[in-house]
């Protein structure tokens, strides 16, 4: 008896998180059977996204289930944090732009998926102290849990640098990093804006400009490195560096008939440098 009754509530939970889903998602793609096999059993470039949920309920399981114990919010309105020795946790304020929402569901699910190093967040046995939520909490909960924390986009805090450097132009989705201890390393990460591969055999250079500066075109080549495959040179660029300029052109790949189209116009994009 008890079996059923909580089967259909959480009949009733999915189908209300499916109708919010609904409300915000794309407009569904299309396939047979057939070619999703044929894909590895999901679309290419497939990937899980959580509905939207409401902060506002949100807010209050984040006070319900204490997780402010462990987890400080500035200016939040919970109870300091802290306490013992048993509730440690990473500071959340303003950490909802820094994470998608399916890490945040994840870390609530699964702490010890991703154990983010801190002191006292890992027990002796190499476990995150948090405990996991996937046998208690309902998916409407889960969902909220999560707006809530993505709500949490304060300036201070759980800040993890500039802004990305990244655009979409044309068929790409570009992203712009360097690592300047060392020689400097410019890094461009270009993935195909519908399934977020990589897209590899592509002239790449970057044209670097700013006050007082010459301008300055850097080619750069394919190469692989901790971060993956990206396109890549050695070079140190000067402080006063305002924009990049990526230009990539025709691929050098041989497109296929169901493609067609694909990857062969040369496109620009200008970023603001804010490494
Ligand atoms: C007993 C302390 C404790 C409680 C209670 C707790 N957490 Fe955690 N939480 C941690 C610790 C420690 C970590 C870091 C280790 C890890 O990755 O699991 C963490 C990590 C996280 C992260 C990832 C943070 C990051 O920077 O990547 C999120 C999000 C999170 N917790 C949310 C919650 C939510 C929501 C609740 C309440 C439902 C909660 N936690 C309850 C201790 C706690």
């Amino acid at each position: 008896m008890r079996h059923a009754f909580t089967g259909l509530t959480v009949l009733t939970v999915v189908g209300l998180a499916a109708l919010a889903w609904a409300q915000q998602a794309p407009a569904p793609r299309r396939y047979t059977m057939e070619e999703l096999h044929r894909s590895g059993g999901v679309p290419r470039g497939w990937k899980f996204t959580l509905p939207a949920g409401d902060a506002a309920k949100g807010r209050g399981l984040f006070r319900e289930l204490e997780c402010y114990k462990c987890h400080a919010i500035k200016d939040g309105g919970f109870p300091p944090a802290g306490g013992d020795a048993k509730s440690a946790g990473p500071e959340l304020t303003g950490m909802g732009a820094n994470h998608p929402a399916e890490y945040f569901a994840e870390s609530i699910l699964a702490p010890n998926a991703v154990l983010v190093d801190g002191p006292g967040f890992v027990g002796p046995d190499g476990r995150s102290i948090m405990p996991g939520f996937a046998d208690s909490l309902g998916v409407t909960q889960l969902v909220d849990l999560v707006a809530f924390l993505k709500s949490l986009t304060g300036a201070e805090g759980h800040a993890h640098g500039a802004a990305a450097m990244e655009g979409t132009a044309g068929d790409y989705v570009v992203r712009l990093a360097y690592a300047a201890p060392g020689a400097g390393h410019l890094m461009v990460f270009v993935s195909d804006a519908t399934t977020g591969e990589p897209v590899p055999y592509l002239p790449v250079t970057v044209t670097l400009r700013g006050e007082g500066l010459k301008p300055r075109t850097v080619r750069l080549a394919p190469m692989v490195g901790a971060q993956g495959f990206h396109y890549g040179a050695s070079v140190a660029v000067a402080d006063e560096t305002e924009t990049a300029t990526i230009a990539i052109g025709r691929t050098t790949m041989r497109v296929m008939p169901s493609a067609k189209g694909r990857f062969v116009r040369p496109v620009t994009i200008r970023l603001d440098w804010s490494p």
